[in-house]
This record gives C-alpha cells, sequence and structure tokens, in this order.
C-alpha cells in the first residue's frame, strides 16, 4: 500500500531546506548545495519567501497530472512542498477571493523553463477554474494561441529546441466569479534578424520547417514552394531537423490550433503565403551591372523567383523590381532617386523579408487578440504572466542584448521595489516596526541606459536623427564622453583613465556592469538596428499587392499618409513598450517564477554547479533571500502556527480555547524562547532567525514521536483489549459449544449405554423367559412323547390282546372246523369213497387244461416269423408250459416259413446269413447291407462288346463283376477297375477297355482287410512268394463290400476248403512291393459328402478319413 502521506506545512519531510529563508548558513555554497541537494530529490521547485526558484530537469517528471492538481487546490502556499501549482492557486485564489490582480513574472536564460512554466500556470489556472461550454471555449482558446505563437516565434537555438525569440505578456481576464472571459498579449521585440541569418547551430522560426516538412503536395504547389529545405537560403541547412521534433506534425497542429483560435481559412491562406514570400525572397540574387554614369547598379538574376513572388503576393513585377534597384529619398517636396549597388539591393532584400516576418508575427498577436479579447465589458480581473528572455551575456552581444538586458534591469528594479513594498507593507499591516533594509539598487543602472537625456538609448537616437555621416563609431564616441563618469559604464576610450589600459575590452566595445554581471556590448550595428529602416519603395510597393494581408502590414505604404517623419527607432519603442509594461504590473500583485538552468547540455540529472552560481548570481537570488530575512526570516499566521506547535506546551495540548495569539504567546513564553527572537503582529508571528524556527520544528518532531509513541501505545492498548475482549467473547461462545457438545457425546454415551445394559437385561429376561418357556415347551412333549409312548405301548398291549383273541379264534375256529371236520367225517365217513378227492382233483386240472387250450386256440398269433405277439398266462401253474408252447410255435411258423424257399432264395439266404456271421456288430457298413439284395453281376461283361476281350479271358462263371476304385499307392487317388471273382481267380480290368490287369488265384488270397467304419475300403492280401503277390496288396473300396467279402469268402471255403481270414480293424499294414504301409482310419470332416477321402501322409502311412 502506497504511503499515506498528509502534510500540513512544508516543513513536513523536506529535503534540505524548502524555502530558501530558512537556510542557515546563508551563503553561496549552501544555498547550491542546498539546490542541488533538492534538485537531486527531483524537487525541482523551492521557494525564497514567496517566489519560486524552478530548475529545469530536462525530463518529464509525474508532478503535474490532474491528482496533483487537486492535492495543490486551495491549500495553504506554505502546507505543501514548494510547487509552480501552489504559487499559481496561491495567484488565482487572492485575484478570485481578494480582487487583487496579479501577475506573474518568470524569469530566466534561455532554456531555464520559462515558456514551459507559463504553460504550467496557464494549464493550472485552467483545470481549477470554472468549466461550462462557453468557460471551456475561451480557456482552449487561451491554451491554444501557445502553439500557434510558438510555432512563429520560436526557433532551436544552441540553448533550447525551443527558445522563444519574443518576449511575450499575456494577461487573462476573469470575471468576479473567477471564470476566464478572455485574454491579451503583447509581444516584445521578436528577434527578426533570424529570419536572414541564423548563427551555427541553429535554425529559423519552427514554421518554414513546419510547411515544408508537413504541408501536403498540393498545398506546397499553391504557395510555390517546394520540400526540399536545401532550396532556400533563408534555412540554415546545418540543423535542420532537431531530435524529438516533428515538424510535420507540429504544422498539423498548428493549423488546428489556427482553427480553434478563430483564424478564418482565408486569413490562414494569407498567412501562409507570406511565410512562403519571406522564404522565396531569400532566392533572390543580384549581379552588379555598371551604368555610363559611373554609379553602380544591381540587377535581378534571375528573376523566376521574383515573378513567383509577385503571384503569390499580388505584386506588381516591375514595381517590386524597381524597389530593388532604385531608393527614393523624400525631403521638402523633393524626390530624389539614387540606385542601389549589390549589397544594398541585397540588404534591401533582407530588410523586407524581416519586417516582412515580423509584421507578420505582431499581426498574429493582434488578430489572436481579436479573437480571445473579452466579450463583455464588465470589470474584470487580471492575472497577467510574463515570460520574457532572461538575461543574455553572449561572447558577442550586440543591440539586442542590450535592449533585452535593459528588459531585465527593469524587471529586477521591479522585482526589488515590489518585494520591499510587499516587505514593509505586511510589517505595515501588522504592527511591526520597520527596520530599513540594505540592498543594492539597480535603479542607477537603468538610468544610464533609459534616461532621456544622458541614457543610452537616447543617445542613439540622437545619434540616428542627426543630419551627417553618422555611424556606430561615433556613436561610441558619443557614450565616451556623456557616460564617461558612470561607475556601471565602462569604455576604453572614455574619459575616464581607468580602463585605458583594460585589454579585456576592445576600442570597438562598451561594458556595463549590470546588476547580474558585467557585460560588453560590440557597437557594430547598434545604429541600424535601431534605425530599423525600410527603404520607403519597398513599403510602397509592399502596399500596392492586391493581398489584403500584405497591404495591411504596410500602412505607411499608402501614398495619402505619407509621412515625413521618421518611425520611432526601435529603442525608443523598446523603451516605450517596457515602461508600459512596468507601469502595468506594478498596479499588479507580483508573483515570481526565477527559472534556472541545471546544464548546458539540455541533459537530466546533470547539476552544473558553476553554471547553477552564475544564475544565481544574475538572478540576484542571495540577495533576494537577504532582503526577505532582513528583518523576520519567518512569518505564520496565529492559527496554522498554533496548530503547527501547540503539542509543545501542556496548556495548549490538546486544545487552545482562546484566541490563537494568546495560544501562541503562552507557547513560546513556555518555550523560553528569547524576546528578540520573535515580534508579535496583528495576524502573525514573526520570528528573526531560522535557527528559532528549527529548534520549534526539531522540538515539534521530537514531540512528535513522543506523541506519536503515545499514541501507540494506546492505540496499542485499545487493540489489545478489543482483541482481548473480542478473545473473551468468542471464548465463551466457543466454551458454550465446546461444552454442549461435550455434554451432547456425554448424553448419547449414557444414553447407548442405558440402551445396551437395557438390552442386556431385556435379553437376559427374555433368554429367562425362553428357557422358562422351551423347559415347558420340552416337558409338554416329554409328556405327550410319554403319553404316546403309553398310548402306544397300550395300543400294542391292546393290539397283542386283539391279535392274541383273534390267534385264539382263529385256533378256536380251526380247531372249531377240524374238530367239525373231523366230526362230519367221523360222521359222514360211511358215506364216501376212499380215492374220491383224487378224482376230483384230476377232474379239476383236466377242467382247467381244457379250458387253457381251447382259449388258446382262439388267441393264437399270425404265421409271420417276425410277429412277436403271444397271449398272456392265464394260470400260474401253466408258466413253463405256455413258454415252451411258444417256442415250439415259433419254430413251427419258420420251418413253414422255410419250406416255401427256392434253392435259390436258399442260396441267397444263406450268403445273406454268412455275411450276418462275419460282419454284424463288426462292421458300421453291416446295417446298411442287409436290405440290399446280392447281386453279384452288377456289370454285365458278356452284353457290353467293350469287354468282350475280358469275356474272352474268363472263361469260368463270373460271381462278382463290378466297379471298384483301386487305391493308388503313391498318393492315395483311387483308379476306377473291374472287379471279376470267379470260381478261382480273382481279376482286376481296366474298366474302359476291359483289359486284365491283374490275375489273383484264389488260393493266394490270405486275408481280406477293412476298417470297422461306415466305408467300403478294404485290402485283399496275397501270399507272399507268389506270382500275384511280386505287385503287392490291393487296396479297393466298393459300394458293395459286404457282398464281396461274403461272396469272396464263400467262394473261396469252397474252392481251398479254407476259411479266408477277414481282419476287421481300423489300422492294418498292407504290402506295398517292399514297403508295408500302414492304413489308418480316422473320423474326418464331412467336406465331401459322406464319401471317405484317402491321403497318403508319408511314406508309411495312408490316412482315410470317414465321415
Ligand atoms: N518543468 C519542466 N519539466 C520538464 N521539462 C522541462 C520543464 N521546463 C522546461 N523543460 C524542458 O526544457 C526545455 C526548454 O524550456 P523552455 O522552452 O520553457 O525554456 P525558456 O526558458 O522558455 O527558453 P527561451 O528563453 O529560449 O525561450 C523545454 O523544451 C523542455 O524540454
Ligand atoms: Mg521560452
Amino acid at each position: 500500500m502506497a504511503k499515506m502521506e498528509v502534510k500540513t506545512s512544508l516543513l513536513d519531510d523536506m529535503i534540505g531546506v524548502g524555502d530558501m529563508v530558512l537556510l542557515e548558513p546563508l551563503n553561496e555554497d549552501s544555498f547550491i548545495n542546498n539546490l542541488k541537494k533538492r534538485f537531486d530529490h527531483n524537487e525541482v521547485y523551492t521557494y525564497i519567501g514567496s517566489v519560486v526558484i524552478s530548475i529545469n530537469p530536462y525530463r518529464s517528471l509525474p508532478i503535474y497530472t490532474p491528482e496533483k492538481v487537486e492535492e495543490y487546490r486551495n491549500r495553504n502556499f506554505y502546507e505543501l512542498s514548494p510547487h509552480i501549482f501552489a504559487l499559481s492557486d496561491e495567484a488565482y485564489r487572492s485575484l478570485r477571493d481578494q480582487d487583487k490582480d496579479q501577475c506573474i513574472l518568470i524569469t530566466g536564460e534561455s532554456g531555464a523553463g520559462k515558456t514551459e512554466a507559463s504553460k504550467l500556470v496557464m494549464s493550472y489556472v485552467a483545470a481549477v477554474c470554472g468549466k461550462g461550454a462557453e468557460v471551456n471555449q475561451v480557456k482552449e482558446q487561451l491554451l491554444q494561441s501557445n502553439p500557434v505563437l510558438e510555432a512563429f516565434g520560436n526557433a532551436k537555438t544552441v540553448r533550447n529546441d525551443n527558445s522563444s525569440r519574443f518576449g511575450k505578456y499575456m494577461d487573462i481576464e476573469f470575471d468576479f466569479k473567477g471564470d476566464p472571459l478572455g485574454g491579451v498579449i503583447s509581444n516584445y521585440l521578436l528577434e527578426k534578424s533570424r529570419v536572414v541569418k541564423q548563427p551555427r547551430g541553429e535554425r529559423n522560426f519552427h514554421i518554414f520547417y513546419q510547411i515544408l516538412s508537413g504541408a501536403s503536395e498540393e498545398f506546397l504547389c499553391k504557395l510555390k514552394l517546394e520540400r526540399d529545405f536545401s532550396r532556400y537560403n533563408y534555412l540554415g541547412l546545418d540543423s535542420a531537423k532537431v531530435n524529438g521534433v516533428d515538424d510535420a506534425s507540429n504544422f498539423r497542429t498548428v493549423r488546428n490550433a489556427m482553427q480553434i483560435v478563430g483564424f478564418m481559412d482565408h486569413e490562414t491562406q494569407s498567412v501562409f503565403e507570406v511565410v512562403a514570400a519571406v522564404l522565396k525572397l531569400g532566392n533572390i540574387e543580384f549581379k552588379p551591372e555598371s551604368r555610363a554614369n559611373g554609379l553602380d547598379e544591381s540587377k535581378i538574376k534571375d528573376k523566376n523567383e521574383l515573378k513567383e513572388i509577385c503571384e503569390l503576393t499580388g505584386i506588381d513585377q516591375s514595381v517590386l523590381e524597381r524597389a530593388f534597384s532604385f531608393r527614393t529619398v523624400e525631403a521638402k517636396q523633393e524626390k530624389v532617386s539614387t540606385t542601389l549597388n549589390v549589397a544594398q539591393a541585397y540588404y534591401a532584400r533582407d530588410a523586407l523579408a524581416k519586417n516582412l516576418y515580423s509584421r507578420l508575427f505582431s499581426w498574429l498577436v493582434t488578430r489572436i487578440n481579436e479573437s480571445i479579447k473579452a466579450q463583455t465589458k464588465v470589470r474584470k480581473k487580471v492575472m497577467g504572466v510574463l515570460d520574457i528572455y532572461g538575461f543574455e551575456i553572449f561572447e558577442d552581444n550586440s543591440f539586442e542584448q542590450f535592449i533585452i538586458n535593459y528588459c531585465n534591469e527593469k524587471l529586477q528594479q521591479i522585482f526589488i521595489e515590489l518585494t520591499l513594498k510587499e516587505e514593509q507593507e505586511e510589517y505595515i499591516r501588522e504592527g511591526i516596526e520597520w527596520t530599513n533594509i540594505e540592498y543594492f539598487n539597480n535603479a542607477i543602472i537603468c538610468d544610464l541606459i533609459e534616461n532621456n537625456q544622458t541614457g543610452i538609448l537616447a543617445m542613439l537616437d540622437e545619434e540616428c536623427l542627426r543630419p551627417g555621416t553618422v555611424t556606430d563609431d561615433t556613436f561610441l564616441e558619443k557614450l565616451n564622453q556623456v557616460c564617461a563618469t558612470h561607475q556601471h559604464f565602462e569604455s576604453r576610450m572614455s574619459k575616464c583613465s581607468r580602463f585605458l589600459n583594460d585589454t579585456s575590452l576592445p576600442h570597438s566595445c562598451f561594458r556595463i556592469q549590470h546588476y547580474a554581471g558585467k557585460v560588453m556590448y560590440q557597437v557594430e550595428g547598434f545604429v541600424d538596428k535601431n534605425n530599423d529602416l525600410l527603404y520607403r519603395d519597398l513599403s510602397q510597393a509592399m502596399w500596392k499587392a492586391n493581398h489584403s494581408l500584405i497591404k495591411a502590414l504596410f500602412p505607411e505604404g499608402n501614398p495619402a499618409k505619407i509621412n515625413l517623419k521618421r518611425p520611432p527607432t526601435a529603442g525608443s519603442q523598446f523603451k516605450a513598450s517596457v515602461a508600459t509594461l512596468m507601469k502595468n504590473l506594478q498596479t499588479k500583485n507580483p508573483n515570481y517564477i526565477r527559472c534556472i538552468k541545471p546544464n548546458d547540455k539540455k541533459a537530466a540529472h546533470i547539476f552544473n554547479d558553476a553554471l547553477v552560481c552564475h544564475q544565481i548570481r544574475y538572478l540576484g537570488l542571495l540577495e533576494n533571500v537577504r532582503v526577505r530575512r532582513a528583518g523576520y526570516a519567518f512569518r505564520q499566521a496565529y492559527e496554522p502556527c498554533l496548530e503547527r506547535y501547540k503539542m509543545l506546551c501542556k496548556q495548549t495540548w490538546p486544545h487552545w480555547r482562546g484566541p490563537a495569539r494568546a495560544g501562541v504567546e503562552v507557547l513560546f513564553d513556555e518555550l523560553g524562547i528569547p524576546e528578540e527572537e520573535f515580534s508579535f503582529g496583528r495576524s502573525k508571528i514573526f520570528i528573526r532567525n531560522p535557527r528559532t524556527l528549527f529548534k520549534l520544528e526539531d522540538l515539534r518532531k521530537q514531540r512528535l514521536e513522543d506523541l506519536a509513541t503515545l499514541i501507540e501505545k494506546i492505540y496499542r492498548g485499545w487493540k489489545c483489549r478489543t482483541r482481548f475482549l473480542l478473545m473473551k467473547k468468542s471464548q465463551i461462545v466457543i466454551a458454550s459449544w465446546v461444552r454442549r457438545y461435550a455434554q451432547q457425546k456425554r448424553y448419547q454415551k449414557i444414553k447407548s449405554s442405558a440402551i445396551i445394559v437395557q438390552s442386556y437385561i431385556r435379553g437376559w429376561k427374555a433368554r429367562k423367559l425362553l428357557r422358562e418357556l422351551k423347559h415347558l415347551k420340552r416337558c409338554n412333549e416329554a409328556a405327550t412323547i410319554i403319553a404316546a409312548y403309553w398310548h402306544g405301548t397300550q395300543a400294542r398291549r391292546e393290539l397283542k390282546r386283539l391279535k392274541e383273541e383273534a390267534r385264539r379264534k382263529h385256533a378256536v375256529a380251526v380247531i372249531w372246523a377240524y374238530w367239525l371236520g373231523l366230526k362230519v367225517r367221523r360222521e359222514y365217513r360211511k358215506f364216501f369213497r376212499a380215492n374220491a378227492g383224487r378224482k376230483i382233483y384230476e377232474f379239476t386240472l383236466q377242467r382247467l387244461m381244457q379250458k387253457y387250450f381251447l382259449e388258446m386256440k382262439k388267441k393264437m398269433p399270425s404265421l409271420s416269423p417276425i410277429d412277436k405277439n403271444w397271449p398272456a398266462r392265464p394260470y400260474l401253474f401253466l408258466d413253463s408250459t405256455h413258454k415252451e408252447l411258444k417256442r415250439i410255435f415259433h419254430l413251427w411258423r419258420c420251418k413253414k416259413y422255410r419250406d416255401q424257399f427256392t434253392d435259390q432264395q436258399k442260396l441267397i439266404y444263406e450268403e445273406k446269413l454268412e455275411a450276418s456271421e462275419l460282419f454284424k456288430d463288426k462292421k458300421a457298413l453291416y446295417p446298411a447291407s442287409v436290405g440290399q439284395p446280392f447281386q453279384g453281376a452288377y456289370l454285365e461283361i458278356s452284353e457290353n462288346p467293350k469287354y468282350k476281350k475280358l469275356k474272352d479271358a474268363v472263361d469260368e462263371k463270373i460271381i462278382i463283376a463290378e466297379v471298384v476304385n483301386k487305391i493308388n499307392r503313391a498318393n492315395g487317388k483311387a483308379t476306377s477297375r473291374i472287379f471279376l471273382l470267379t470260381k478261382n481267380n480273382v481279376l482286376l480290368a481296366d474298366q474302359k477297355n476291359g483289359t486284365v490287369k491283374s490275375e489273383v488265384p484264389l488260393g493266394d488270397v490270405t486275408k481280406v482287410s477293412m476298417s470297422s467304419q461306415n466305408d467300403g475300403f478294404f485290402a485283399v492280401h496275397l501270399k507272399e512268394g507268389s506270382e500275384a503277390a511280386s505287385k503287392g496288396d490291393f487296396l479297393l473300396s466298393s459300394d458293395h463290400l459286404i457282398e464281396m467279402a461274403t461272396k469272396l469268402y464263400r467262394t473261396t471255403l469252397s474252392q481251398t476248403k479254407q476259411k479266408l481270414n477277414i481282419e476287421i480293424s481300423d489300422e492294418f499294414l498292407v504290402q506295398f512291393k517292399q514297403d508295408k504301409v500302414c492304413v489308418k482310419f480316422i473320423q474326418g470332416s464331412q467336406k465331401n459328402g459322406n464319401i471317405p477321402t484317402c491321403k497318403r501322409k508319408n511314406n508309411r502311412l495312408l490316412e482315410v478319413a470317414v465321415p
């Protein structure tokens, strides 16, 4: 956070001393050191009483912001750090509130910051004075007059890039409320020689460069100008461009400002035409021309430029040409014309340019004044701001420096006068005894210059008006005579012998001891510059111009108003205007700003002691302090004084109830300040010595520290107490919450414990009850069981008893029956035969058998051998009979069925039976073959002529003729072959033509192998060593494998009386030539439908995948 500063006095946080009046000890060194110290701390303003010393910082400081304006607004002068705003505020407020006209006098050497200071004052006043549309327009016009005048009146010099080459005094007028109404500007002595010639490193007036850089091509063309600076003789070339200055944009600013100030378009146009004409005049050159009468004449070299000037200004070319060639002198109705030589022509040209420009400048001031003039006739309050060139001491000082320094002498005089007067007035006002102050009064120097009879200016005028040859030397001679005795005048040739041997003083110079130092003036040019002559022919030519502005600038050219009287000389004109200015200033309350330049390099942060020392001397600042301190160094109104120091005395601290003066008296008495050190005025206390003030300040500082400690103590106490109270309050709140919380917790705990205890008790009670109930239940159950057992026992006993009883009853009945039987048999024995029972039994049996067979006859099943029906058994005792009967009946009906067969059928069934014995439950292919009749010759060999050869080769009966697939042993692929089985042989023949490929006698067939699966593959193994076996066993596949194998088996059996070995296995070996290859049957995928595939896996394995 930024530190909050509340200033109540200039003495707060002071760097060095803010007011030089308080400087102790007071001498040149301490003065400079104080300024330097402050400058180094960015404090560029320092007071001498109410005078502000301003040191040019040469950089922008953040001390002119709107916040600063607010800070200084309506504050007392000594309340805050020294600032130009404090002075502006003081001036503005006493103008507004006390109805005192003010003037602000800004002095200092070139580049010290006068113009900037004047602008700051104006901007401050503009910021704090009234507001409103009309007022704002007036303000804007007043502020915008600055850029216009600066463009035309300022130039870059070696000292300052924006040096004012004219003096300016501006009255700002306010109404009774303090609102600005308007203003009046006065200008002094424009340095017009700059128009035609500039010293090395300097420039002409800004406006020339601004036009050439900033104007549009079109506008330049209109003005007949070219953008190139080097085209113009009047523009010094070596520093045409200034660092940090944008001429083009400044041109726009100027045009804008002119518009705001109120220049009409045609006026602006005329102004620039005149500027262009001046620029072009410099380009007119002359050449000598001799005439017959021996007079020297000149001629314009190139008339083109002249022509353009005339077009621009509306002057008749011949008139102007003539004016540059002749000079007409009129004396007592006589006109004498003389020709001008080249030098004179150039002189005339430059004089015209200078005059044209300086008159234009004056016209501009008048024109601005017209615009900014107050519109009402009411009484106005006035604030004058004077920005005038400061004292100038160059190596070569001429008429201009003389005039400027004269002006500064006058200002110094008025400064002394007014300061002393003010001081004296204050003493009188305050009822304090006035002690005379010793100071240097420069009135004597002013008198040396301006005295009407013996003053240097009067002498110069006299010399200029004198008939006969007048030169600068005759003027110096005159000075030497008249001023010789003056103690501030020094000249080698004066009558005063003091300077006869002063070699530092050349013969063509005179020296004046100004209040600010000695200045040596070169007398050369004084007469000419004072005369400031423009040949009448030229002014008449100008007047004839068809250009309203130019015509107005040269009113003396009007032949109707011809005035033979010489115009007033420059010197006397200046003297008069200075006198008017002084008179004006004297009526106003002065405020001084003394500007100091810290270095010659236009650089920030450099403080050149010697340079500053020189300025302090000639500005008479030490003198100023001394005057201010002559009586009392410090004064202050009672109220602020009491307010500032009341803490130093018990009676006045913290409040003084009585009048402020009495309070201050008590205070000073208490502090024991010696009486000679102070005086009581009517409203102010006057302190003689700064030491007393500093002592007071030290005491105050000490006391403030004590008070600060006290305040801090109380504040800390208060803070701690408040904190304590807050903490206590918080503690109570926290404690109550904690207690509440603890109690809540405790309650919860007790509650839960109670619940637990309660639950245990309840549990215990419940368990007890449960136990009791269980016991009761068990008792009941036991009773029930016992009862049940008891009942059971009872029942069983009863049952036993009943059974016993029943048995007994049965026994009784049996016994009774037997007894009865016995009794009956005994009684009826005599009526029965001995074998009657046997007969009845047999009869009954016979009857039953009869009935069984009769019923059997009715229920007999059909004669089909496959009918499985058989009636149910009616009597158990006939069980074995019934089964035997069924068997016999089946055998009988089978015999009956067989008896119907023919021999051929018999053969077929034999074969089928054989097949069944061989393959049933052994090969999965078998069940499918049961329903198929065995046909044997599937292939009609005899009918097909293709097989005639085959038929011829086989003379026996063919048992099987069928197409089989012979499996190629190398790759498992199949080839069709005709398979023939005859009584003695097995043949394999080509299917296409019936050629016999192999013939094997049945005796050579040793074995047939096949898988247990649903495939038709089979291998025919041949007897080792037999002829047929040389090619190896056959691996074949057939759709009628079961039939073929059965037939082969049967045929072999019948022919060789040997049983053919049929091996059913999923893995068997087959002899291929020399090798034995394993044929392996595996469960394969159904990729090719239901056809098994055969694949040679390696040379030992042939794999058949059966789906
Ligand atoms: N208060 C300031 N803050 C910053 N820069 C300043 C200040 N005062 C002056 N300057 C700088 O110094 C330069 C010269 O100032 P200024 O033109 O006011 O001098 P001057 O005293 O008017 O000189 P001259 O007599 O030649 O007209 C300014 O252009 C500006 O750069
Ligand atoms: Mg200036």
